[in-house]
């Protein structure tokens, strides 16, 4: 079991890093912008008042105002400009987030992304973990997410999601998600127990 997840890991770690050329000019376009201060400050301003429709599902602060909507707070921008060009291309599907994303033009995606990242996540919940959630975390999910779950560039950050995103998304994942069937998730969940679902989403949940 062991071998055969550290096998799925080298080739799909591997299989990441071929993203497309318009995703990479976009990546190099925010480095720029971050890279200046004032810039970088001006992208926050006008990405917050841009995001003013976000806010009714993703929270103003990208706090998400329900629990199956995730949260956008301090995610990674690199991620998130990954999944506007997703849900814009259609290779992600959710009909509210593909018209979202076909709205908005390039720099107003980076504008978003770098407001978003920019707020705290609230950690609004507690759940009780077990070591049986924390031990399959630690052993397998790390290695993309990160010990803590701060995911890295367009790796997304886990930490602070609340469960029912979770539980509903690796449940998705598991079986085969048409949505984000793209996905490297569809091929790890299936090496990942439908009942150790619910202790990975309480052990994340609670980082
Ligand atoms: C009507 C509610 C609604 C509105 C308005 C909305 N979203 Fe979403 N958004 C969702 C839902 C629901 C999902 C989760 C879809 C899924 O499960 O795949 C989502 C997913 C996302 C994701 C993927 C996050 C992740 O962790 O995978 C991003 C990024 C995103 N939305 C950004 C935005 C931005 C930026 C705006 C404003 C321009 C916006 N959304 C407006 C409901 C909404
Ligand atoms: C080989 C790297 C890799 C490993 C290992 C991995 N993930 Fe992921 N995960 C990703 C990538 C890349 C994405 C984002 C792309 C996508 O799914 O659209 C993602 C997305 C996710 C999402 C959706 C996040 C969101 O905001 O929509 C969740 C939840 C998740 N992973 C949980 C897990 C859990 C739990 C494990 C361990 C059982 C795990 N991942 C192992 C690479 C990995």
């Amino acid at each position: 079991m062991l071998f055969k997840n550290v096998f799925m890991l080298v080739g799909l770690v591997a299989s990441l890093t071929c993203w497309g050329t318009e995703y990479d000019s976009l990546i190099a376009k925010m480095a720029n912008i971050r890279a200046d201060s004032a810039l970088h400050q001006a992208a926050i301003e006008a990405g917050k008042e841009r995001s003013l429709l976000c806010g009714y599902c993703h929270g103003k602060d990208g706090n998400s105002v329900k629990d199956y909507i995730p949260n956008l707070a301090q995610q990674n921008p690199e991620y998130l400009l990954k999944q506007f060009q997703l849900f814009a291309s259609g290779e992600r599907k959710n009909y509210v987030m593909q018209q979202m994303a076909q709205m908005l033009t390039e720099q107003e995606r980076i504008n978003i992304a770098l407001y978003f990242s920019s707020r705290q996540v609230v950690v609004s919940e507690r759940h009780e973990t077990s070591e049986q959630g924390k031990q399959r975390y630690q052993g397998f999910c790390f290695a993309c997410h990160g010990e803590g779950g701060m995911g890295n560039k367009d790796l997304p950050r886990l930490a602070g999601q609340k469960k029912t995103f979770l539980v509903k998304t690796l449940t998705a994942f598991k079986h085969g998600d048409k949505a984000r069937s793209s996905s490297p998730m569809v091929k790890i969940m299936g090496a990942v127990k439908e009942d150790e679902i619910e202790p990975l989403a309480n052990y994340i949940s609670s980082m």
